[in-house]
Parts: structure tokens; sequence; C-alpha cells
């Protein structure tokens, strides 16, 4: 896809699709006023009708028969002037592009929200350019599609340029710098995305290795990836239990980029990467199991927030490690009542094969910790309790430390990619001591907080490094919204990008 630039002003500039972000109000707002005088008050006809009023995310589409050169003008709603959110933004262009895509214009020229002079939003401390940043990213995000198996070529049917407008010349430099900002984010969530869509069959253990290698590669990063070998040379019997089942070598995948002033005491990023989940011995049932596929979406977004990171250039210290194999009920696969002995020395029964998220966490958490960590995150589609305590619109977050969570907390409102935290009970710790082995795997019948026994259960793995686990479950995957597509979100990129870029 194309992406230009242009210092022109929007009544004069030609193209298929002008984009206009209006914000609500009774007539049209700054934005459109002249618009509508060229369009001899079909705006304001609109707005009196109450067909469009600049409400968030509404839209109007017109012809705009000659009077001005563009041909057709698509107004889009950012709501109150007051409200407006890094989200509105995000969702206004991501619903916009959206309508000029069915509308099937191939090029579309998108009105800054700033340069339109008639928005005002207080931006953050990163970007010189805050409105556009937001509104460019849920321009990019919206464009995602997954179609590495269709025959067809769909390429016809995609918007092939993007022309952004800047009003004066002078803001050209910093609309640029926003834009490729953007772009470059966007990319690396599709990129966790593609990850999460892939079928098991394709995204194997090692298939994730040679991925992240790749963008290691093209970006600094020093990227190391173990085999079996040197896990049992390290003595990872609980990620090792798990891909016992499976015929895919498990890999560990460690990414380190060390940019930042002290270059060591790294953030620590661990991402779960069951490339596919069936249970194990503890079977899943049927229904739905094809979505185990993006049982490594934790991963995913590990590798989209390190290609992030590197490709913006933050100067950071900050090490990637993910944790990679199937959970197969294979012939030598790990059966309930079974013990694993952890790189940590702690033993775990295993009572339910199931829960093998946090098996291979253990081990690769141990692992975060030799770095001697300044945080560790991790993300993992650990628990479908989560579903039923947050739904897929908000990630859980447990923690042991308030101020990285209240850090999270201030990032998931910027990116849009939520979070709530849970409590990390005593009781529930206690819930996961195993009456054989040091650990269990579950916490037993009648105990229930599903989501908080798996957070617990990775606690002791952590020492006392401030540490929050991301349980992503309900938000990795789902139906969709303005810019984020049915399927893989490639939720926790944008997150972690920018909790690193802000500093913790
Ligand atoms: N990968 C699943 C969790 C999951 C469920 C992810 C739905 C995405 C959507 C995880 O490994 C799992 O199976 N968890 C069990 C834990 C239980 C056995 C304690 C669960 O949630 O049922
Ligand atoms: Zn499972
Ligand atoms: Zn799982």
């Amino acid at each position: 896809m194309k992406i230009n630039f242009k210092s022109e002003n929007s009544n004069s500039h030609i193209t298929p699709c002008l984009i206009v972000p209006c914000a609500e109000s009774t007539k049209p707002a700054n934005c459109a006023k002249e618009l509508d005088d060229k369009l001899k008050g079909a705006i304001s006809a609109a707005y009196k009708e109450k067909r469009f009023e600049g409400k968030a995310n509404q839209t109007l589409l017109l012809n705009s028969l000659g009077l001005v050169k563009a041909q057709n003008v698509l107004l889009v709603g950012v709501g109150k002037e007051a409200e407006i959110t890094g989200e509105k933004l995000r969702q206004a262009a991501g619903t916009a592009i959206k309508i000029a895509e069915k509308n099937n214009f191939k090029k579309v020229s998108l009105v800054s929200p700033n340069g339109a002079g008639s928005l005002d939003l207080k931006g953050s401390s990163n970007n010189q350019d805050p409105g556009t940043f937001y509104y460019a990213e849920g321009a990019f995000l919206s464009l995602y599609r997954f179609d590495s198996y269709k025959s067809e070529n769909s390429e016809d049917t995609k918007i092939g340029e993007i022309i952004f407008l800047a009003d004066k010349k002078d803001n050209l430099q910093s609309l640029k710098k926003a834009t490729d900002k953007a772009r470059k984010i966007a990319d690396a969530t599709f990129l966790a995305r593609d990850l999460s869509n892939h079928p098991s069959n394709t995204a194997t253990p090692t298939y994730l290795a040679d991925t992240a290698r790749k963008m290691s590669r093209k970006l600094g990063i020093v990227c190391k990836v173990l085999g079996e070998k040197e896990m049992k040379k390290l003595g990872m019997g609980s990620l090792l239990g798990v891909a016992k089942g499976s015929d895919e070598p498990p890999k560990l995948i460690v990414m380190e980029y060390f940019k930042g002033r002290n270059k060591r005491n790294p953030i620590a990023i661990v991402g779960k990467g069951v490339t596919f989940d069936t249970g194990g011995i503890s079977l899943k049932p049927p229904a739905n199991m094809d979505e185990m596929k993006m049982d490594m979406s934790g991963a995913a977004a590990t590798i989209g927030a390190m290609q992030a990171i590197a490709s913006l250039k933050l100067k950071v210290d900050v090490v990637g490690i993910v944790p990679a194999t199937e959970n197969m009920p294979g012939g030598s696969a790990i059966k309930p009542g079974d013990v694993l002995k952890s790189m940590s020395g702690k033993t775990i029964e295993v009572l339910n094969t199931d829960a093998e998220g946090r098996l291979i966490l253990a081990d690769a958490l141990s692992y975060a910790v030799r770095y001697k960590p300044k945080a560790i995150i991790d993300l993992a589609t650990l628990t479908g309790a989560v579903i039923h305590a947050l739904g897929h619109h908000i990630s859980a977050v447990i923690s042991n430390n308030d101020e990285l969570v209240s850090q999270l907390k201030q990032s998931g409102d910027a990116t849009g990619e939520k979070i709530w935290q849970l409590p990390l009970l005593e009781e529930y710790e206690k819930a996961i001591k195993s009456g054989i082995a040091d650990l269990k795997n579950i916490a037993g019948p009648g105990v229930g907080a599903g989501t908080i026994t798996g957070g617990a259960f990775l606690k002791p793995f952590i020492g006392d490094y401030p540490w929050a686990h991301l349980d992503i479950a309900g938000t990795a995957w789902g139906e969709g919204k303005a810019y984020i597509p049915k399927g893989a979100s490639g939720v926790g990129v944008r997150l972690l990008f920018d909790l690193i870029e802000k500093g913790i």
C-alpha cells in the first residue's frame, strides 16, 4: 500500500474519496463549514435532518457532483469535542476506512484531525501530533486482512493508496513523523495477528522461532533459540513435560534488545507460545477447538512488541522470551497425576494437562529471572475463566507490584488495550500447593477464581521481581470492532510498546 503526503487545502484536493473527521454538534463544525458552502449546504441539510451529527463512528458519504475537486466526501464523527480520546479517533478512522473499502474506493485522502483545525486533542508527551498518530493508527490497523490461504488474489478489493493531508506546510513534518510511527506499530501488530491466525500446521514452534529470527536479524535484535537438548541441560522439566505429547520439537525463543543506557536489568516480556492446545490427555471438547491455534497469542504479542520497539529504535533494554510447544495427547504425553521438576527446582503435580500454559511459563519465567530484570511482564491466553469474568474487551492483570499495574493501566487506556486488575489473595496462593509435590497445576474443585489461581501458580517462579501477568484469553481473539478484524486482534503489541516507550 502506498502512503503519500500533501500539504494542500482539502477543498482543492483531487481525490476519489476525501475523509473528513467531524466533532459532534448541531450544525457543521469548523471542519466542514467551507466544504458545506461549496457543496451548497448538503452537509448542513444532513445535520438538520439528523442524518449526520458527528456522533462517534457515524458516517455520511456524499457525492460532490463536481462542486469540489474530491469526487466523494466521507464525513466521520468523532463525538463531542470535549470528549475526544485517542480511542475515538482510532475507531473513527477505522470505521471510515471500512466504509471506503465497501464503496470500492482504491485511493482515499485523510484530512488529519489536527490539520482540520477543528479538533483539539490533549496529547501524550510522546507524540508531537497525537491526534494524527491515533487517527493514522486506526486507519492502518483497519486495513488488515488475512488471506494467505485464499487462492484468489484479493488485491483488487483493497485500498491501494492513502494520502494524508496537512493544512499547512509547517505541519507536514510532524504529520509524516506521526504517520510513520503509526505505520510501524500497525505492522508489528499485523505480524502478531498473522502468527495467531495461521493454522497450527503452519505456525509450529519451529515457525515461531524462524519468524522471530528473521525479524530479529532485520532489526538488530540478538535472537537465540534453545532446542530440547539445551532445555534439558537447564532442567526445564516443566516445559519439556508439556512438549512430550507432541512430535513437533519445542523451542525456547530469546530475543535480546539491549539499546538502553544500562545494557542490563532489562524489562522481560514472556509470552505463552502453545501453537495448538488440544488439552493433552485432559482432552478438550471438540466445539471450537480450532480456535486453540491462537493459544500462542502471548508469543505473538511478544514477537510483535519486539519488532515495534526495535523498528522505532527505542533506547531501552528489553528481552523477549517465548516458550513454544504444542499440547498434544501423544503416546508419551504427560498424564494427570504426573510430577514434573521445573528449572527452579520446584516440583509440580500435573492434575490437568489442559492447564499447560502455566507449566511452560514456569520455566520461561525462571529463564527471565536470570537476567535480573527490572520488571517481568508475561502475556498468556491462560484461562477460559477470564472470558467469564471480563469478556472480550479487557484483559486481566495479576501482579505483585501496584506501580507496574498503574503504568499498565495508563498504557491500556492510551492504546485501547484495556486491563483490569484481579486480586492475588494469599488464599489462592495456598490453593495451588500440592499434597505430594511443591505445587499443583490446578486449584481443584470448589476454589473457583480460575484466572487468579492461574496467576497465583506463576508467582513462585518470579522471585521478588516486579511482575505482571496478563491473561489475554478473552482479548486475543474475537468478533472484531472498528479497527480490529474478526479473529486475531494482535492485543499486547501496542500495550507493551506504549508501556516501554513511556518507561517503567
Ligand atoms: N488455552 C487455554 C485457555 C483458553 C481458553 C484460551 C479459551 C483461549 C480461549 C488453557 O490452556 C486452558 O485450557 N485452561 C484451562 C485451565 C483449567 C484446566 C484450570 C481452562 O481455562 O479451562
Ligand atoms: Zn489448555
Ligand atoms: Zn492453553
